[in-house]
C-alpha cells in the first residue's frame, strides 16, 4: 500500500496566508448560511411558533435518528435572486430508523412556504437524488403552493414534481408525505401521489380549492375542515392513511412508516475505516488565494482518504492529472485530480483509460477540480487535443459508476465538462469556498471580447475607441469574476452546496453511503465511438 507523504508546513508564512484567505471566505459563507437558517425572519418565525408549530429544520431534526448527521443540500439556493436565500425549502439526506432517506421540508415562514422558481429547481434536484440513489423520499409539507406572482415560471414545469413522485413509487422507491398545514391546489398532489400520507388533526388542509375558490366556482358554502381537514381525510375521503394528534405524533408515525418499509440497501455499510494520517484542518492551508499558483492535489487526497493510502495510476504519464485508487470511509474510489491546471492530450487519454477501468471494476469516481481547461495552441491542436478532450468527455458521459465532483479550485471551460461538471450528472457536486467556474477566466474573456470588437471596427474601417475598450474590459472582468464565484453558482443550483474543506471527508462519506443504496455497476462497453 502506498501512503502519501506531505510537503505542507503549517508553520510557513504561505500556509498562514492560504488559511487566512480560507477562513475569511468561510466567514462570508457562514453569513449567507445564516440567512437560509433564519428562514422568513423574526416576525414570521415568531408568528409560526405562536401557532404552536415547529420550524422546518426542527421537524427534520425530530424525524432523524438521534445523533445522526443531516447532509443539507443547496442551502444557498436562490442566492443572488429576488427570492430569499434557501428558496423556502430545506432538502437533504439523513437516517430515519436506520434507513438513509431523502427529506424535503417546506419553510412556511418564507412567503407562506410558497414555491418559487428556485424552490422548484431545488425540489426537482432532490427528486433526482432520490431516484438515482434509490432513497425513500419524505416530504414534510406546509406550503401556499405556487408563488403566484411567478406562476409563469413554475406552473408548467412544476408538474414534474408530481410526475417524479409517482415514478419513484413505480421504481419501488417509497414516498411518504407528512402534511403539517396547507397543501392546497397542486400541492394536494404531494400527499395524493405519495405511497404513505400522514395528516395532523386540526392542522392539515388538503384540498384542490379552499372555501373562497369553491364559492366562486360552484357557489357552495364550505369550511376548511370539511373540504380538507385531517379528520375528514382520515375518516371520509381516505386520502390520509394515518391521523396524528399533533406534529410530534405525525413525526413519530412517519418514523414508524419508515421502520416498516423493508427498504434494503444494495450494498452494506463498510466497517469503520482508518482516518487520514494528516489533520483535515490543514485542508485550509493548501489552496492559494490566486488560483494561478498551482498546488499539489495529493495534499488534499492525503487528508480525505482512509489512512492517506493512495495507489497512483500512471504517475509518470500525463502528470498534470493525478489518477489513482483509494478508499474513503471504507468505500472504494477512483480519484481524478488536476495537478497543474491544464489538461493536455496525455492527461485526457489517461483519464479515459482510468474511467474505463473504474467501470470494469464497479468503482465510484471522485473528481477534484482545479483546471483551466484543455490546452490551446497550434502544437496542441495539431496533436489532436480536440480528439483527446472528446475522448475524456465521452468516457465521463457514458461511465455508469457513480461520480462525485468537488470544485476545490478553478473549473473552467471544457475542463469543467471533462472533470464531470454539473451537466455530466455527477451524483453529487460540491464546491469549496475557493472554487471558481466559468467558460474561461475573466481577463481572458474580456480580452477575447476586446479582440473581436477591434477586428469588427477594423473590418468596417472605423477607428477603435481605446478608452471605451478599457472601460468595457474592466466591467466585463468584474461581471465574469462575480459570476464565477461559488455563492453565485450555488444560488443557481449548479452545485449541491458549498462546503467547509475540513468537512470534505465527512460529506463525501455521506454521499458514498447514499450512492450505495442503489447498485453500483459500471458500464461494460457502451461508450460512444472513441475518436483515437
Ligand atoms: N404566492 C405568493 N405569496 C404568498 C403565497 C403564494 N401562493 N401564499 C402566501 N404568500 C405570502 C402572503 O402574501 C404573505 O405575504 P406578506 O406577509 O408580505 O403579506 C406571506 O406569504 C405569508 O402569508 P400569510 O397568508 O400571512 O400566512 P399564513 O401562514 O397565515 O397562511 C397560507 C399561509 C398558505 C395558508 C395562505 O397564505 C394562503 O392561503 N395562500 C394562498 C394559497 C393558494 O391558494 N395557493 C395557490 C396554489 S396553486
Amino acid at each position: 500500500m502506498s501512503r502519501l507523504g506531505t510537503r505542507i508546513d503549517p508553520e510557513s508564512a504561505e500556509y498562514a496566508a492560504h488559511r487566512d484567505t480560507a477562513l475569511e471566505r468561510l466567514a462570508e459563507l457562514d453569513a449567507e448560511h445564516a440567512k437560509a437558517l433564519a428562514g422568513g425572519g423574526e416576525k414570521y418565525t415568531a408568528r409560526h411558533r405562536a401557532r404552536g408549530k415547529l420550524l422546518a429544520r426542527e421537524r427534520i431534526e425530530l424525524l432523524l435518528d438521534p445523533d445522526t448527521p443531516f447532509l443539507e443540500l443547496s442551502p444557498l439556493a436562490a442566492w443572488g435572486s429576488d427570492y430569499p436565500v434557501g428558496a423556502s425549502m430545506v432538502t437533504g439526506i439523513g437516517t430515519v430508523e436506520g434507513t438513509t432517506c431523502l427529506i424535503t421540508a417546506n419553510d412556511p415562514t418564507v412567503r407562506g412556504g410558497a414555491s418559487n422558481p428556485w424552490t422548484l429547481k431545488k425540489a426537482l434536484r432532490a427528486n433526482e437524488i432520490a431516484r438515482a440513489n434509490r432513497l425513500p423520499c419524505i416530504s414534510l409539507v406546509e406550503s401556499g403552493g405556487a408563488d403566484l406572482p411567478s406562476q409563469k415560471e413554475i406552473f408548467i414545469p412544476g408538474g414534474a414534481i408530481f410526475r417524479d413522485l409517482t415514478r419513484l413509487s413505480a421504481e419501488g422507491i417509497p414516498t411518504i408525505a407528512v402534511v403539517f398545514g396547507n397543501s392546497t391546489a397542486g400541492g394536494a398532489y404531494v400527499p395524493g401521489m405519495s405511497d404513505h400520507t400522514i395528516m395532523v388533526k386540526d392542522r392539515s388542509k388538503v384540498f384542490l380549492g379552499g372555501p373562497p375558490l369553491v364559492k366562486m366556482a360552484t357557489g357552495e358554502e364550505s369550511d376548511d375542515e370539511s373540504l380538507g381537514g385531517a379528520d375528514m381525510h382520515a375518516r371520509i375521503s381516505g386520502l390520509a392513511d394515518q391521523l396524528a394528534a399533533d406534529e410530534e405524533d405525525a413525526i413519530r408515525q412517519a418514523r414508524r412508516v419508515v421502520a416498516r418499509l423493508n427498504h434494503r440497501r444494495a450494498h452494506p455499510e463498510p466497517a469503520a475505516a482508518d482516518e487520514p494520517r494528516y489533520d483535515p484542518e490543514e485542508l485550509l492551508g493548501i489552496v492559494p488565494a490566486d488560483l494561478k499558483t498551482p498546488f499539489d492535489p495529493r495534499e488534499v487526497i492525503a487528508r480525505i482518504v482512509d489512512g492517506s493510502a493512495f495507489d497512483e495510476f500512471k504517475p509518470l504519464y500525463g502528470t498534470s492529472l493525478v489518477t489513482g485508487w483509494a478508499t474513503l470511509h471504507g468505500y472504494p474510489v477512483g480519484i481524478l485530480a488536476n495537478a497543474q491546471g491544464v489538461l493536455f492530450s496525455a492527461e485526457s487519454q489517461k483519464a479515459a483509460q482510468f474511467i474505463q477501468l473504474a467501470n470494469q471494476r464497479d468503482i465510484p469516481l471522485l473528481f477534484l477540480h482545479n483546471t483551466t481547461g484543455y490546452m490551446v495552441g497550434k502544437e496542441y491542436e495539431q496533436g489532436g487535443i480536440v480528439k483527446h478532450g472528446s475522448m475524456m468527455i465521452n468516457a465521463v458521459s457514458n461511465s455508469r459508476v457513480p461520480h462525485l465532483s468537488v470544485l476545490i479550485g478553478a473549473s473552467y471551460g471544457a475542463g469543467h465538462y471533462g472533470m464531470c461538471g454539473r451537466a455530466y450528472e455527477p451524483r453529487f457536486l460540491f464546491a469549496w469556498p475557493s472554487a471558481k467556474s466559468a467558460v474561461m477566466g475573466p481577463q481572458q474573456l474580456a480580452g477575447v471580447l476586446s479582440i473581436v470588437a477591434r477586428q469588427s471596427a477594423a473590418a468596417k474601417g472605423r477607428p477603435y475607441d481605446e478608452e471605451a475598450d478599457a472601460g468595457m474590459r474592466a466591467f466585463v472582468e468584474a461581471q465574469i469574476e462575480s459570476e464565477s464565484l461559488p455563492m453565485f453558482l450555488s444560488g443557481r443550483l449548479y452545485d449541491d452546496g458549498i462546503i467547509d474543506p475540513r468537512d470534505t471527508r465527512t460529506v463525501l462519506g455521506l454521499c458514498l453511503s447514499a450512492v450505495h443504496n442503489a447498485p453500483v455497476e459500471g458500464a461494460r462497453g457502451g461508450f460512444g465511438v472513441f475518436r483515437m
